[in-house]
């Protein structure tokens, strides 16, 4: 089937869909045992997103098990920095530690050099699972964007005050803006080499756009993605990408006209009214159901999934979370989400 005709595209491009198409940020991880047992098999995360056999197989676990329109590659925004020869594990309970970078000085540890032939084991995975997939099934590729993966980058791993970030950011502008440049020429890199491997779809994620507001945000967050998409949509004009400045809130708007992505994809803070009413006219929408109203299920999500649905349904609209879904979150409740836009398909 020709990209265009699948129902993910047929919803970007604004044509009548039989129902809402679907996809789940994370919907390959630990809620699902058949992603446990294959974790289990690997010492390291990494090992997982290195070996394509395994990458392949767990990409594909939910596919089988739900049926979602689109599978995202399986692999982790932290493979950009580790491209760069960063040092990046992933500790249990702990999640990611890297080997800081805070000043200019420090960017001499990183090389552009070799970046694709050392990330290539994640685009022969792209190429198999591009085989495996059902023909109606629409393929993801992703990256972090610039300032999200900079913050694990010089944090050395999760934050939440970022004040490394911010330091070096509001002290050395220009040192900072160095490293943005050497993000923006490596995620080019990593979604052109993707995109040449089989996704059909890329998705930029800005899980941490929320910290920044204003000048930081057209700064950091607006100017990094409209460099990418400028270069991407040179090379690949008609592949869609999404954006998703998480916690942007009224800044959605300016990044989905500065940037123009395709589609926007909405966290679950923002307003259905907001979004539908003065997003929507501008982009696609995806989204944004709360991961912790999946992981409770029942009347609740019954009842929040048909006031997306509604909102949403009159115009460009794919049905997600908000955010990633949480690990303790019942695999029949995922099960229930497909049935009921099954259901809104009929009525
Ligand atoms: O199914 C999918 O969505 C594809 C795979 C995917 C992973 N990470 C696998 C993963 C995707 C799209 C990501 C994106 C990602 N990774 C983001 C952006 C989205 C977001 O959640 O905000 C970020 C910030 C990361 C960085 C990261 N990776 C952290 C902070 C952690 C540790 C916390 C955690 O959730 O465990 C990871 C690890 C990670 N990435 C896991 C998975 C399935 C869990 C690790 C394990 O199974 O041991």
């Amino acid at each position: 089937m020709r990209s265009e005709d699948k129902a993910l595209f047929r919803a970007i491009r604004g044509k009548s869909v039989e129902r809402p198409p679907f996809w789940l940020m994370r919907q390959a991880g630990r809620y699902l045992p058949e992603y446990r047992e294959i974790r289990g098999k690997v010492a390291h995360f990494l090992e997982l997103c290195f070996t394509p056999e395994l990458a392949m197989e767990v990409t594909l676990q939910p596919i089988r098990r739900f049926g979602m329109d689109a599978a995202i590659l399986f692999s982790d925004i932290l493979v950009v920095p580790w491209g760069l020869t960063q040092n990046v594990a992933f500790k249990e309970g702990e999640g990611p530690v890297l080997d800081p970078i805070r000043d200019v000085a420090g960017l001499a540890s990183l090389t552009l050099d070799g970046f694709l032939e050392r990330l290539q084991p994640v685009y022969t995975a792209t190429k198999m699972i591009k085989e495996e997939l059902p023909l109606q099934t629409s393929f993801i590729g992703f990256a972090g964007a610039p300032w999200t993966v900079a913050t694990y980058m010089v944090e050395g791993g999760s934050s939440r005050g970022f004040e490394n970030t911010q330091r070096w950011a509001n002290t050395d502008p220009a040192g900072f803006q160095k490293l943005m440049d050497i993000l923006v020429e490596a995620t080019v890199l990593h979604l052109d080499a993707q995109i040449r491997s089989g996704v059909e779809i890329v998705q930029i994620f800005d899980s941490w756009a929320g910290v920044l507001k204003d000048r930081d945000f057209a700064q950091w967050i607006i100017a990094p993605t409209v460099r990418i998409v400028k270069a991407l949509r040179a090379k690949h004009p008609t592949v869609p990408i999404i954006g998703f400045p998480r916690g942007a809130g009224a800044q959605y708007l300016g990044y989905a006209q500065e940037t123009g992505v395709d589609v926007l994809s909405l966290d679950q803070d923002l307003p259905l009214s907001f979004a539908r009413d003065v997003l929507q006219p501008v982009a696609a929408v995806q989204g944004n159901l709360d991961p912790v109203i999946l992981a409770a299920g029942g009347s609740a999500l019954k009842t929040r999934t048909e006031e997306i649905i509604t909102a949403f349904r009159g115009g460009r609209f794919i049905f997600n979370l908000g955010h990633g879904i949480l690990p303790h979150t019942p695999p029949e409740n995922v099960a229930l989400l497909g049935q009921l836009l099954e259901r809104a398909g009929r009525g």
